[in-house]
């Protein structure tokens, strides 16, 4: 009797994606080296489903059907490394392992080639969505070979989450497609979730709202256009009593930021590749300046702000600010796409980016109503470089962005730290300047180092003996 699929890795993301497999038809088995996850495996087995575990590697690898396909959950780095050099002497040609885990591009491509030369598929597959993802419709992202994608793609499509039908999962690309295109929508992801944290600080500092009215504020912006799982999610949060003391939950989490690497990855990668993402880079900053406590208690002691100038108009105030955030949100998901256009260029990826914000429209962290839009630009003209300079979306950019500059002035008037928001609206308004005075930098790139030119009105490179009028 053989099995399906197999799933390495028995933590609750890969537990639940085991299930949401075998919940979909397929016989399914799980190897865990722990035990106690693998007796959790069969505590949980729905009727009418097929799954068994195993704590052995040998009965795992003997018990799949021809050719294995191996799925791996485990932690980034190491482990995987790890997995990959315990199980590759078991398999047989063409069998096929499928890294689901947040991996690290570069370690894709290498272990790719690895067992490329063993005769063995590797493949590198975005999954997101968080538990409930994995257990009842993720958005996954695989890439790599097309041929192993075929192979894979009839249950992919059933596992994933489905909007209007259609399911959350496409071929992201040749390569590590898979990874990169996940790493970027967690860049994405830790940009949205440093503006809503923005954006409640301006509600609460600025309009002094309590908590139940953030909650019917989220609410509001989760029925219309700012309909999105970070939204509601938000919302909920500010419900959510503290069962040790009185008050709310999120009144008494420490303002610390904890990270795992992709946002870091995404800064680094865009630098790499040439990319502005400065909504991004800021995000994954400001959590590194989060962890500054101690001292940020102290410079509050020092540099004591002064008192925040309410709003006179409150609901003016909070359209404003839900403007704004959906505005820097948009600005983010252009800032994050267009580095996916030009790391497609880079590495060959071909990644078809209509089909990214199409599989991203559901079962993702980053899934949203304005997705939706997206979807529709890049159905229009798939080669746009950048999401603000469709037609469509600048209507809505040009509706909003008054209340991008309002909000952004607020907080800088009143001392309200808003790097998020400012950083979007800066990359707004430098991205929409015809002339930036860089004229002038490369002046003075060529004063002092004779870096040379371009000009505007001739062709060619240029340099210039600079007068120094001192001497
Ligand atoms: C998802 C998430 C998930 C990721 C954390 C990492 O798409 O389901 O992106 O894959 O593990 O969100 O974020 P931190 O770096 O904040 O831990």
């Amino acid at each position: 009797e053989k099995y399906n699929y197999g799933v390495i890795g028995l933590g609750v993301m890969g537990r639940n994606l085991l299930y949401n497999i075998a919940d979909n038809g397929f016989s399914t088995v799980g190897f865990d080296l722990d035990e106690e996850k693998v007796i959790e495996l069969r505590k949980g087995v729905a009727s009418g489903t097929k799954v068994v575990g195993s704590v052995s590697l040998e009965e795992f690898v003997s018990s799949l059907d021809s050719p294995r396909k191996i799925i791996l959950m485990v932690p980034a780095g190491k482990p995987v490394d790890a997995v990959l050099e315990s199980i590759t002497p078991l398999l047989s040609p063409n069998d096929v392992v499928i890294d689901a885990g947040n991996s690290y591009f570069k370690d894709t491509e290498r272990r790719r080639a690895d067992l490329a030369s063993k005769n063995l598929h590797f493949m590198g597959m975005g999954v997101s969505g968080g538990e409930q993802g994995a257990r009842r419709g993720p958005s996954i992202m695989p890439g790599g070979d097309l041929e192993v994608f075929n192979l894979v793609k009839p249950m992919l499509e059933v596992i994933s989450a489905k909007v209007n039908g259609e399911p959350c999962t496409a071929y992201m690309g040749k390569g590590a497609a898979g990874n990169y295109v996940k790493m970027v929508h967690n860049g994405i992801e830790y940009a949205i979730m440093q503006l809503i944290s923005e954006a409640y600080d301006l509600l609460r500092k600025g309009a002094n709202l309590t908590n139940e009215q953030l909650y019917e504020v989220f609410k509001r912006w989760n029925e219309g256009e700012m309909n999105s799982f970070l939204i509601e999610i938000t919302r909920d949060i500010f419900q959510q009593k503290d069962d040790v003391t009185d008050g709310f939950l999120v009144d008494k989490i420490l303002d610390k930021a904890g990270a795992k690497g992709t946002g870091k990855w995404t800064s680094q990668e865009a630098m790499e590749v040439g990319v502005s993402i400065p909504t991004i880079d800021i995000a994954v900053t400001s959590r590194i300046l989060s962890a500054y406590k101690d001292e940020r208690v102290k410079a509050s002691q020092l540099y004591a702000k002064e008192e925040v100038k309410t709003p006179e108009d409150t609901e003016l105030f909070i359209k404003e600010v839900g403007d704004a955030l959906y505005l820097s949100t948009l600005i983010s998901y252009a800032q994050g796409l267009a580095l996916l256009v030009k790391a497609s260029e880079e590495y060959q990826f071909e990644i078809p980016l209509k089909d990214v914000v199409k599989i991203w429209r559901g079962g993702c962290i980053i899934r949203s109503v304005l997705l939706e839009k997206f979807y529709l630009a890049y159905s229009k003209y798939e080669n746009l470089s950048n999401i603000l300079l469709d037609q469509e979306i600048s209507e809505i950019v040009k509706d909003k962005i008054s209340s991008l500059r309002k909000t952004a002035a607020f907080a800088v008037s009143n001392g309200i730290p808003s790097l998020g928001i400012q950083s979007a609206l800066g990359y707004f308004e430098a991205y929409t300047t015809a002339s930036l005075p860089v004229n002038l930098l490369q002046a003075q790139r060529d004063y002092f180092g004779a870096h040379t030119y371009q000009r505007t009105d001739r062709e060619g490179v240029f340099h210039t003996s600079w007068q120094n009028v001192n001497n």
